[in-house]
């Protein structure tokens, strides 16, 4: 059974991945911003034994160091790493003008900083994996090559730069034996993804954990949930 730790775990994709990989038998380490939060206490109470609850907010050094540091208390390694917390916002801008640089660094400290924190502090515990992976959730709006506009500029920016992000981590990761992908979840119904999106969180985080079981050092780096390359 593998330790499996998951940002954002409290609602949407990361809830979903959490529950699946309990259902599965997996321990798995959750992180939340609100420990009290509904989800979190549903996991907690479901999955007294398999499941951690930890406050994390992937914006904040302190917070991540302070989670780190119970996280290491509850277990001595990590064989998944799931970096799925995510903050979109409406896209707005309909001027030149309308962009705004506040949100980028805003959507940017969360999206981009906020996963290279993540795996860089939990680093040790990860080497210490079997057959460990590190997945950053990105978006196909992260593509550059496909970008063809309509969302908004500070989540395309964040998104496009976890890609190179993750990219640029498979030299560090790849040597040392961890596996490292940037996964586009398809279009999800979450809070994020809106009722209109075409695939549940179950078929989406289905996909994914089909992905992780066999993602190795040969694996493309940036796919959908279905394993389909992404173009960078
Ligand atoms: N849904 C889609 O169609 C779609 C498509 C492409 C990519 N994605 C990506 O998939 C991931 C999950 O998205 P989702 O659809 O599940 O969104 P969601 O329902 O809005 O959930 C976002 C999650 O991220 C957490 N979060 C936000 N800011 C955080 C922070 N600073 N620190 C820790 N956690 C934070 C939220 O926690 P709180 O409950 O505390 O707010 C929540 O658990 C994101 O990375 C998103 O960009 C989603």
């Amino acid at each position: 059974m593998a330790i499996v730790c998951i940002t954002g775990a409290s609602r949407g994709i990361g809830y979903a991945f959490a529950r699946a990989y309990l259902e599965e038998g997996h321990t798995v380490v959750a992180a939340v911003r609100n420990p009290d939060c509904e989800g979190a206490r549903g996991l907690a109470a479901e999955y007294p034994e398999q499941a951690h609850i930890v406050a994390m907010d992937v914006a904040d050094d302190d917070s991540v160091e302070q989670a780190a540091r119970e996280i290491e208390a509850h277990v001595s390694a990590i064989d998944i790493l799931i970096n799925n917390a995510g903050l979109a916002k409406e896209p707005d801008e309909s001027r030149l003008e309308d962009i705004s640089p506040g949100d980028i660094q805003e959507l940017f400290n969360v999206n981009t900083l906020g996963p290279l924190r993540v795996t860089q502090r939990l680093f040790p515990l990860i080497r210490n994996g079997t057959d460990p992976k590190v997945i950053m959730i990105s978006s196909s709006v992260g593509s550059i090559a496909s970008q063809r506009g309509g969302r908004g500029v500070p989540y395309c920016v964040s998104k496009a730069a976890l890609n190179m992000l993750t990219k640029l981590l498979t030299f560090h990761c790849r040597p040392e034996g961890v596996a490292i992908a940037a996964l586009h979840p398809g279009w999800v119904r979450t809070e994020m993804g809106g009722f209109n999106a075409t695939l549940s969180v179950e078929e989406s985080v289905a996909g994914m954990m089909q992905l992780i079981a066999t993602l190795s050092n040969d694996s493309p780096v940036y796919m959908d949930y279905q394993g389909n390359e992404m173009l960078w």
